[in-house]
């Protein structure tokens, strides 16, 4: 299986850290930010990994992570011409995929122990068809996608609820078939203006197509002041 690691966006809610760089080289603990999604998709397993940044702070990437020599992998870039939402991001990688399953994970996306998303890696590469997403019991999950489960299924998922239906936010990291591409290319644009994950998501929750597992091990984004101290506390803490 391949992977990609969505590291776009203009990170503003950390402005003015990302006024002259980009989130994902911001430091978690001992590491740049996306050192961190880079080696769970490598603990997983995947050999193969697009990263898929945008303008201004492409050549960075190149310059922190090479061919991905160094990292036993190899490494491919593509650059998201403007912040139009993590589902436009990831329709560049159709072509990479070359009609194959994926592990996609956001750039800002800190996962402490990967051992659990590797068995689901395992499960998803025996799944017929479909996606498989990872759930985490959080404290504030209307910051998030929140999923409603219902009858061991995946019923919705809301993006970032003013109430939430359940404590389970959808992390970000996502397996996905080939029909994800097609899926892309059927979804609107929200309120805000961006092609959303999570209306990818409900597609496959509608086509009865999705499965998911609860992770019990830490898990934060790194995208808000308090989610990137909460990161590199988690990080400390762990070493
Ligand atoms: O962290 C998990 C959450 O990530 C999920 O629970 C939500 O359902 C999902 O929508 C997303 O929410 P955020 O509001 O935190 O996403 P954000 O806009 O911060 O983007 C997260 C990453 O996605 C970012 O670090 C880089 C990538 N991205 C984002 C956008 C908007 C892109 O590559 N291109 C983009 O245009």
């Amino acid at each position: 299986m391949k992977g990609v690691i969505l590291a776009g966006g203009n990170g503003t809610r950390l402005s003015p850290l990302t006024l002259v760089t980009n989130k994902h080289l911001l430091p978690v603990y001992k590491k740049p930010m996306i050192y961190w999604p880079l080696e769970t998709l490598i603990q997983c397993g995947i050999k193969n990994i697009l990263i898929i940044s945008g303008r201004g702070h492409a050549g960075h990437f190149v310059n922190l992570l090479g061919s991905g020599k160094k990292f036993g992998v190899n490494l491919s870039y593509e650059v998201q011409e403007n912040a139009g939402g993590i589902a436009h991001a990831l329709a560049i990688a159709d072509d990479f995929a070359d009609n194959g399953k994926i592990a996609v994970i956001l750039g800002d996306n800190v996962f402490m122990d990967s051992k659990e998303i590797q068995k689901g890696v395992k499960d998803f590469k025996q799944q017929k068809n479909g996606s498989k997403i990872f759930l985490k019991s959080v404290l504030d999950a209307n910051r998030f996608g929140v999923a409603e489960i219902n009858k061991k299924k995946v019923a919705r998922i809301e993006e970032k609820p003013a109430k939430p239906k359940s404590n389970l936010a959808v992390t970000g990291i996502y397996l996905y078939d080939e029909q994800v591409f097609n899926i892309i290319r059927k979804i609107k644009p929200s309120r805000r203006g961006e092609l959303e994950i999570t209306d990818v998501n409900n597609s496959y929750i509608k086509k009865n197509q999705m499965t998911f597992q609860i992770l019990k091990s830490e898990w934060t984004d790194a995208g808000t002041f308090d989610s990137l101290l909460r990161a590199n506390l988690l990080a400390a803490e762990m070493a």
